[in-house]
């Protein structure tokens, strides 16, 4: 059985599936991350603001992964976005997961109060400084992503944003593909919503698998990176397990009809406060 396809999606080479860990915290954290590595995951996903890149650290170095073969992202919070400030966050990332360099570095949400052009530079001037190997946005809207692909000048290798089969994104998806810019799908399983859902509980009986899998095919088939958070060791090799089938034409247009532009569940637009996502 193919587990683990290869290589990754968009120049930055990003594995179609990864590790989400937010609300991953101590020790659940820790072994999550190793557990995950030790099964085949070589994407995992942190932020400063999820405050557990100490213990996806250290679940890295008890995996013994190669550095080289694991892709390890990270997020600035919007309150960071300031130049000297964005610097500072992420030498402080670095530090914490104790690697000299994470693979994708994201500014986590817009922040309208600080200028995004020098967000950006100071974004692209870590990526200089080797800090980060690429660099990137999320939760960006389209006119957002075209000003944002002017004013950079490294290029933007993906946006991560919520994706799901109960949310049309096709509009940002679209923008993204005409810069080259890969799409990774956080909340890929609706925070668990798809589970009991009808039609994915009937398509993934045709194929022996569970909704859960039917949603992350859903989103890998259409070359979208899936970031999938659990805290069970059990649905790590569940949330894997989505390379050794096809949906049919007819299943990906029926699982897209399940889309409504409400059907946004991170509901979030950074203010200034100090709330979390
Ligand atoms: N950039 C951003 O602004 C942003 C925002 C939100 C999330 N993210 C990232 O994306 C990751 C994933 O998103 P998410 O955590 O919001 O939601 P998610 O991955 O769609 O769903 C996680 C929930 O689904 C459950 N679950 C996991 N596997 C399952 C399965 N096979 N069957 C049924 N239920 C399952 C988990 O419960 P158990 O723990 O009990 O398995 C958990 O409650 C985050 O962890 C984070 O890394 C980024």
């Amino acid at each position: 059985m193919k587990l683990m396809p290869a290589p990754g999606i968009g120049i930055a080479r990003i594995p179609l599936i990864g590790l989400g860990t937010w609300d991953l915290r101590g020790r659940t954290c820790v072994r999550m991350a190793e557990q995950a590595l030790r099964l085949g995951y070589r994407h995992v996903d942190t932020a400063e603001m999820y405050d557990n890149e100490r213990e996806v650290g250290e679940g890295l170095r008890a995996a013994g992964i190669k550095r080289d073969d694991v892709f390890i992202s990270t997020k600035v919070w919007p309150s960071h976005f300031a130049a000297r400030d964005l610097e500072r966050s992420a030498k402080e990332s670095l530090a914490r997961l104790r690697l000299a360099e994470v693979d994708l570095l994201l500014l986590h949400w817009p922040n309208p109060q600080i200028p995004l052009k020098e967000t950006l530079a100071a974004l692209c001037k870590v990526k200089r400084m080797g800090l980060a190997r690429n660099i990137g946005i999320s939760n960006f809207t389209v006119p957002l992503i075209e000003q944002a692909v002017k004013l950079a000048d490294e290029p933007l290798v993906c946006n991560q944003i919520e994706m799901h089969p109960f949310l049309d994104q096709s509009k940002v998806i679209a923008a993204c593909r005409a810069h080259d810019i890969a799409v990774i799908a956080y909340s890929p399983i609706a925070r668990g919503d798809v589970k009991n859902h009808a039609v994915l509980a009937r398509i993934g009986k045709i194929h022996g698998k569970t909704a859960a899998q039917v949603s992350l095919r859903f989103l890998v088939q259409q070359g979208i990176a899936v970031i999938p958070r659990t805290s069970r060791v059990e649905r790590l090799s569940e949330n894997l397990a989505i390379f050794d089938f096809e949906l049919s034409q007819a299943e990906m247009a029926e699982i897209a009809s399940l889309a409504s532009s409400g059907g946004r569940i991170v509901d979030y637009a950074y203010s200034g406060s100090p709330k979390w996502d």
